[in-house]
């Protein structure tokens, strides 16, 4: 059987995830969206299958708002919801979008009840554990098998900054953002470095928490900028790195929200921490040394998601 890739939501988010993911062939994609979008979701993977001969890619792509096209998918990647506007919070959107989330989990789990499922939608733990919350209750997912992207665009922009500020490779840098994706995130200086070499050698403190504060504020920056949206070429390209951990069963460490039952001392939630991302989705937590200041910076983070989370009416 073929392997097949559904995006749910065919917007900027979605149409950018199967643009990144075409290109890495790794599988047939399906892009979905809702019926009053019509025939917008065929018309975007039709362009993008046009793309094909010119680029070089061989991938089938088929838009559609019928779950019935998106049976037994490999994997599901959920960007639907609404983004924010400039002035808002991610955990304005609880209300909105957790109707949307809602309607797709049953759908995905009565369609797709073996796929992993990657959660984009904001804000983005709480959706990634309201999903998981309904695919374990109905379908019998596992908490592997539902994971949330955060950390590795937190990540690509820590690095970014890193790597403008000292004009290196964007290749020779590695950060480790951890928390929930919000404006408390963690973005772990001590594991951050530049081939190999923490970061607190090669820049004075302030530099580094400009860096940090850049990093926390990178998704309201590119708000402010756009006006009428939410980023998306990062969020998609971070999503296909995801996929592709998965489809190759790369065993990639990367941190990403998932379902916590006592890791850093967090229970019941999702939250971002370094997992291993392999065939199985999330096949392991890895718990890395904390100081007290750090441990302080995700319980505050922790706080935020968990209040965002009281905002949900889970029946
Ligand atoms: C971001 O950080 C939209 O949350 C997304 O850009």
């Amino acid at each position: 059987m073929r392997t097949k890739i559904t995006i749910v939501g065919a917007g900027f988010v979605g149409a950018t995830t199967a643009h990144w993911l075409a290109e890495r062939e790794l599988g047939d994609i399906v892009l979905l969206d809702i019926p009053a979008t019509e025939t917008m979701p065929k018309g975007k993977a039709l362009d993008l299958m046009q793309a094909g001969p010119v680029v070089g890619f061989d991938t089938k792509i088929t838009g559609t708002t019928d779950y019935a096209d998106t049976v037994d998918s490999d994997i599901v990647v959920v960007t639907a919801g609404v983004a924010r506007k400039p002035g808002m919070s991610r955990e304005d959107l609880v209300g909105v979008n957790q109707k949307i989330i809602t309607e797709i989990a049953h759908n995905v789990g009565r369609t797709s009840p073996n796929a992993i499922v990657i959660v984009v939608t904001n804000p983005l733990d709480t959706m990634a554990y309201l999903a998981y919350k309904i695919l374990s209750t109905h379908y019998g997912f596992t908490k592997n098998r539902v994971v949330g992207q955060a950390g590795i665009l937190d990540s690509a922009r820590m690095r970014t900054f890193i790597a403008m500020e000292l004009g290196v490779s964007v290749e020779n840098t590695h950060a480790f953002v951890l928390g929930g994706h919000g404006d408390e995130m963690v973005p772990l200086v001590r594991y951050s470095t530049v081939a190999g070499i923490p970061i607190s050698e090669l820049l004075p403190p302030e530099r580094i928490e400009s860096i940090v504060q850049r990093t926390r504020q990178g998704g309201a920056e590119i708000v402010n900028l756009l006006k009428t949206g939410s980023a998306y070429y990062a969020p998609g390209a971070s999503v296909a790195e995801m996929v592709e951990a998965i489809l190759k069963d790369k065993k990639l460490i990367c941190p990403c929200s998932a379902y916590l039952e006592g890791e850093y001392g967090l229970h019941d939630m999702y939250f971002g921490v370094p997992v291993v991302l392999g065939r199985n989705g999330v096949e392991r937590i890895i718990e890395v040394a904390l100081n007290d200041d750090e441990k302080a910076m995700l319980k505050k983070s922790a706080d935020l998601v968990r209040n965002t989370m009281s905002m949900l009416a889970l029946s």
